[in-house]
């Protein structure tokens, strides 16, 4: 690490930096990350679920979102098995069930009845949902990416399934879906409570502003 380069700027190589720095490094500038709540089954059928903040949209026609593992993790060894997983939304009020579930249990424990979580039945997937989560894609892995520590898993949305009481006229509010992010550390923010909008410009609207 040396100070330099733009003034009162620290500039960091990465090959300086222990594995450790670097990920908090990392997880503390890539922020807030929305939380993939993954529930997969295991080859055997033993339910597992893991939060997982690398978890992003990727394509909306199809409908392909991403989460990733780093190392080898149960959440990826089931999903590369069977060949599905369900992502569940995480609201406000499932943060401590959420954070229990990173705990690293054994791939024989079932993950749903230590955390007392209540499953409901997928409609085109065999993992099940978190019955308590707002909204939940139900997924095909499509493709299981290998990029430096992380396996990134890509699924195709075979359906999404939405609680109608966090919808209002005909769309999901925010504040009634409530999620939650990830910072660095432990540190998460309830998203919906400091909302603001900015509306979006064309170009239309921008060649007639003076330069
Ligand atoms: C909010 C949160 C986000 C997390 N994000 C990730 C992630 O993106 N990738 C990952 O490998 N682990 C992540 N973890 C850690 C895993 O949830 C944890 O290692 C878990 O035990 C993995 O479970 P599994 O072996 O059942 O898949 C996260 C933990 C928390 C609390």
């Amino acid at each position: 690490m040396r100070k330099g380069g733009a003034v009162g700027a620290i500039e960091i190589d990465p090959a300086s930096l222990a594995p450790r720095e670097a990920y908090h490094l990392l997880t503390a500038l890539v922020v807030p990350r929305p939380i993939a709540w993954v529930s997969t089954l295991s080859r055997s059928g033993i339910r597992n679920i893991a939060p997982h903040s690398y978890f992003n949209a990727i394509s909306s026609n199809p409908l392909i979102v991403h989460y990733t593992s780093t190392g080898v993790k149960d959440s990826l060894v089931n999903a590369r098995d069977t060949g599905e997983f369900v992502v569940n939304i995480v609201s406000r009020d499932l943060v401590q069930e959420m954070n229990f579930t990173a705990t690293n249990f054994p791939p024989e424990e079932d993950e749903f009845a230590w955390a007392h979580l209540q499953d409901a039945p997928s409609k085109t997937v065999a993992p099940p949902r978190v019955a308590a989560a707002p909204a939940a894609f139900e997924c095909r892995v499509v493709q299981i990416v290998d990029l430096g520590n992380g396996s990134m898993v890509f699924g195709e949305v075979s359906s999404i399934v939405i609680k109608e009481e966090v919808m209002r006229e005909g769309r999901v509010d925010p504040e009634l879906l409530a999620p939650i992010g990830r910072l660095g550390g432990s540190t998460y923010t309830d998203a919906a409570r400091a909302l603001f909008d900015v509306k979006r410009l064309r170009w239309d609207d921008v060649k007639k502003e003076p330069t």
